[in-house]
Formats: C-alpha cells, sequence, structure tokens
C-alpha cells in the first residue's frame, strides 16, 4: 500500500506587498531583494487572520479536489511553527471546525521543511495499514514573527498554506521513498527565542533572528543530499526527475543545486517571486500551482524537497 496524493489545494491571504513597498520602511531596494534573493512580492496575513484560518481553506480546496468529506479523514497532521496558541494544536483545531469526527490530528514542528516531515509521517500510517485518508497541510504566518526594522529577515518571509488529501493505493502511484534528516547543533542558525517555556515573557523578544550565511550555506548542502539520498531509495536517477519543487526560500540556493546536479531548469517549479518564503506552506502551495498549470501529469516523478530551522531537512518522492 502506498499514499496517493488525490487532492491538493492551498489559500493565500490576499494583501500583496512588494518590495517597492518595503523600501518605505527599511533601508533596502527592489533590486537588492531580487537579486538577492528572487522575491518580488509576499502575502501578509491581517491581524485577524491565525495560521488555521489559511490552513482551513487550504484544506478545504484538497478535500473538495479529492471528492472526500471530511468525515473520511482518518488523520489530520498540520506542519507549522507558527500555530494559533501552543496548544492547542492547528490540527485539533482543524479537525473540529472540519467536523472531522473520526480524525485524529496533531502538529509537527520542523518549521520551513515541516510539510516533508508531516507528509513522511503521514505516509508511515497509510503504508502500516493504520489509516487510509489522511490530510496533510503545510502551514505558517510567520510574518507575524518578524522584525519589520531588520531589512536582513523582514524582506524574505510571506504567509500561506497548502494542503494534500492522501489515500492508501495499490496502484503503484504515492510515495515513493522518503528522506529526513536534522542538524540539532545548528539550531541557533535560525531561531524564535521568545514565547517558549525557556523565555514565556519574551524577555529575549519574539522575532525571528537567523544567520542568513550559515543557513544559506545548510541549505545548498542539504538541498542536493536530500534529492540524491531519496532518489537512492527510490532506486532512480536524477534523470528520471520529471519535476522538482524545492523549498521557495531564495531563488540562489535552488539555482546553485538545480547547477551542480545538471537538472534542466524546466524541471524546476519556482514561485517565490510572488510569495516569499511562506515556511511550511510554501512546497504544498507550489505542489496545487504546478498540478493547477498542468505542469504535473499521471505517471510523472515528483520531487519536494525543503529545508528550516531545527536545522531540519526532508524530502519525498512521488510518482504521481
Ligand atoms: N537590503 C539591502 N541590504 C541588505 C539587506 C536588504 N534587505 N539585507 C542585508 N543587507 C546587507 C547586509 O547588511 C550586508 O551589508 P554590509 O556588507 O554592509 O554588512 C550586505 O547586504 C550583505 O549581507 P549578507 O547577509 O552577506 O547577504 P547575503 O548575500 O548572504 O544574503 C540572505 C542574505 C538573502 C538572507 C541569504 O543569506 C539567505 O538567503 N540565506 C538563507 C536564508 C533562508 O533561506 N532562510 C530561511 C530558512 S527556512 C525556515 O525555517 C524559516
Amino acid at each position: 500500500m502506498r499514499a496517493k496524493i488525490i487532492g491538493v489545494g492551498s489559500c493565500v491571504p490576499e494583501k500583496v506587498v512588494t518590495n517597492h513597498e518595503l523600501t518605505k520602511t527599511v533601508d533596502t531596494s527592489d533590486e537588492w531583494i531580487r537579486t538577492r534573493t528572487g522575491i518580488q512580492e509576499r502575502r501578509l496575513s491581517d491581524e485577524a487572520t491565525a495560521t488555521s484560518d489559511l490552513a482551513i481553506v487550504a484544506a478545504e480546496r484538497a478535500l473538495a479536489k479529492a471528492n472526500l468529506s471530511a468525515q473520511d479523514l482518518d488523520l489530520i497532521i498540520v506542519g507549522t511553527t507558527t500555530p494559533d496558541t501552543l496548544f492547542p494544536s492547528v490540527a485539533c483545531i482543524l479537525q473540529g471546525k472540519l467536523s472531522a469526527v473520526k480524525a485524529a490530528a496533531f502538529d509537527v514542528s520542523a518549521a520551513c521543511s515541516g510539510f516533508n516531515f508531516a507528509l513522511t509521517t503521514a505516509t508511515q500510517f497509510i503504508e502500516n495499514g493504520l489509516y487510509k485518508n489522511v490530510l496533510v497541510i503545510g502551514a505558517d504566518t510567520l510574518t507575524k514573527y518578524v522584525d519589520w526594522n531588520d531589512r536582513g529577515t523582514c524582506v524574505l518571509f510571506g504567509d500561506g498554506a497548502g494542503a494534500v488529501v492522501l489515500t492508501a493505493s495499490d496502484d503503484g502511484s504515492g510515495v515513493l521513498a522518503s528522506w529526513l534528516k536534522a542538524e540539532g547543533h545548528l539550531s541557533d542558525k535560525l531561531i524564535m527565542p521568545g514565547g517558549g517555556s525557556r523565555d514565556p515573557g519574551q524577555k529575549n523578544g519574539r522575532f525571528i533572528t537567523m544567520d542568513g550565511k550559515n543557513v544559506f550555506k545548510f541549505a545548498t548542502r542539504v538541498l542536493e543530499e536530500s534529492i540524491l539520498a531519496v532518489l537512492k531509495k527510490a532506486n532512480l536517477e536524477t534523470k528520471d526527475i520529471d519535476l522538482l519543487i524545492p523549498h521557495q526560500a531564495n531563488s540562489r540556493i535552488i539555482s546553485h543545486v538545480v547547477k551542480k546536479m545538471d537538472l534542466p531548469n524546466e524541471k524546476v517549479f519556482v514561485n517565490l517571486h510572488k510569495y516569499g518564503n511562506t515556511s511550511a506552506a510554501s512546497i504544498p502551495i507550489a505542489l496545487d500551482e504546478a498540478f493547477a498549470e498542468g505542469i504535473i501529469k499521471a505517471g510523472d516523478i515528483v520531487v519536494l524537497s525543503g529545508f528550516g530551522a531545527g536545522l531540519t531537512c526532508g524530502a519525498n518522492i512521488i510518482k504521481w
């Protein structure tokens, strides 16, 4: 039995903030942001919108495409690092709002790698026969945790949610292999110090702090490592990839890896110019767009690979 994706959906907030708009508040330029990151604009959620509000729309869209109702779900897993509250989980909030009465629900915390970690986790439950229908979501609202005076981070992030519905299938398609990694010795390179049990009063601030250069080095190293590792597990080679959907953080990270791996650009999906880095949502949003644009066809080999705080990295290879 494999975990087969039968529905994909996504949701981004309506509000668009362009690079030009950011130049009014921080010392930056459209040219710097475009050339160093590839980002042109991002979406921002308003004060009243929490992560679950975006996630539920993405979930409903994915369920509609899958032709399933929430009551068919056995499990909901949300990859997020910006839950509405420390507890309950976003997955439990969704389970209640969707009336997915028979579904168990929990969140996975792996920052920008969250969707791949959640997808791999869901796949295990399906392959071992415990559950049949699983909703997997990547959703984040990181713009609520950026210091809008820090030009080194505030230009990078956007908000959004993406969802897939998985079902048990024996038709040969589905998740072929998964690969996950953590390098906890680098945990201080990308951190939101305040708000957890070490600093519940947020004396150390409630903003993302990042050592951009070290995260960049990690990302270029592990993106390639994860793709090669997951290909090997599936007994496939780079030339077998029909579409690579990397985490949408920085076009320079993506092009470095694509060049090193000798992958044709048309086999790599990039939409970060429109959304910035939407963290755990970036890969499922891209997957939804790629599928809607007809880029993914039945039988295609699709590789999803992401990296993030932890530091973490994860990849899944799917036969569509
Ligand atoms: N506008 C203008 N200048 C800027 C900006 C900005 N927005 N940000 C930084 N600079 C300046 C710096 O102050 C520095 O100036 P200086 O030379 O006078 O000191 C100069 O630009 C170069 O700064 P660097 O940090 O060396 O720039 P770099 O080329 O490394 O690019 C970036 C920075 C884009 C952040 C890059 O390091 C990067 O993409 N890193 C990876 C980040 C990432 O992917 N994070 C997400 C991880 S996923 C997750 O889990 C959330």
